[in-house]
């Protein structure tokens, strides 16, 4: 982390975990825990969630995101729900282009980046992830796999967009393994995605952005992780479930 120069966040994504009551819950026991946090604190919620975890978080330090939104406003889009319908909601950010929405939904980074222009359109800010397989790691395409996301998701975006962007860099071999990247491995990718941003949109902006790192990000090794420089926050699921073991992650990022 570099707090001189950009926020930290830690985010939790659920995933498609927590009913209404369950999440009331989860939240409940969550809120006394981080309310000192020295960081920005998000949860991101299924859809159904959304409405339970606006009204408890309101006047909190707790801010809450969707796990997806579509680019139009309205129409015949069985199924998915739009940028208007989340503000409206009072949810303030979206996790955009997450891989398993990649892998499972067929989402493109054509239709990630229309989806991150709708949010920001409609003033939502978004959490866009980005990250290689396995294979692509062993192939030594990383770099230039993880650059092309970024670059294909920041389309037609400008300087001002950036400032309610956030990416996160998965890769998808640490999502939900328990086979966390090193903290050499994920920093080295975050500072490739802060060069590409730079030569974009200058130091400036880049210096500002605000790059999470997920993939089995615990209690355990997020101190190591949150010591690097170019990694500003985590993306986290299984650990976000558990209201102890994500304040912990929240305190080692309000350092
Ligand atoms: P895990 O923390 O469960 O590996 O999930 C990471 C993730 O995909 C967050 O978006």
């Amino acid at each position: 982390m570099n707090k001189a120069k950009r926020n930290a966040v830690i985010a939790g994504n659920w995933k498609m975990n927590k009913t209404a009551s369950e999440a009331r819950e989860l939240i409940d026991g969550l809120l006394p825990l981080v309310k000192d946090a020295g960081c920005t604190v998000i949860i991101g919620v299924p859809f159904t969630d959304i409405h339970v975890a606006v009204e408890m978080t309101k006047g909190s330090n707790v801010h809450v995101a969707a796990q997806n939104c579509h680019f139009e406003a309205s129409g015949a889009f069985t199924g998915e729900v739009s940028a208007p319908m989340l503000k409206e909601e009072g949810v303030e950010y979206v996790i955009l282009g997450h891989s398993e929405r990649r892998q499972y939904f067929a989402e493109t980074d054509e239709t990630v980046n229309k989806r991150a222009r709708a949010a920001l359109a409609n003033g939502l800010k978004t959490i866009i992830c980005v990250g290689e397989s396995l294979d692509q790691r062993e192939a030594g395409v990383t770099k230039e796999f993880v650059c092309g996301q970024v670059v294909a998701a920041l389309e037609e975006m400008t300087a001002e967009d950036l400032k309610n962007v956030i990416i996160a860099y998965e890769p998808i071999w640490a999502i939900g393994t328990g086979k966390t990247a090193t903290k050499e491995q994920a920093a080295e990718v975050c500072g490739f995605i802060r060069e590409t941003v730079a030569e974009k949109y200058g130091q400036d902006v880049a210096d500002a952005l605000t790059i999470q790192y997920g993939g089995s990000m615990n209690a355990k090794n997020c101190d190591e992780l949150l010591s690097m420089e170019d990694i500003d926050g985590g993306l986290i699921g299984g650990a976000s479930l558990k209201p102890a073991d994500f304040s912990v992650i929240v305190e080692a990022a309000s350092k």
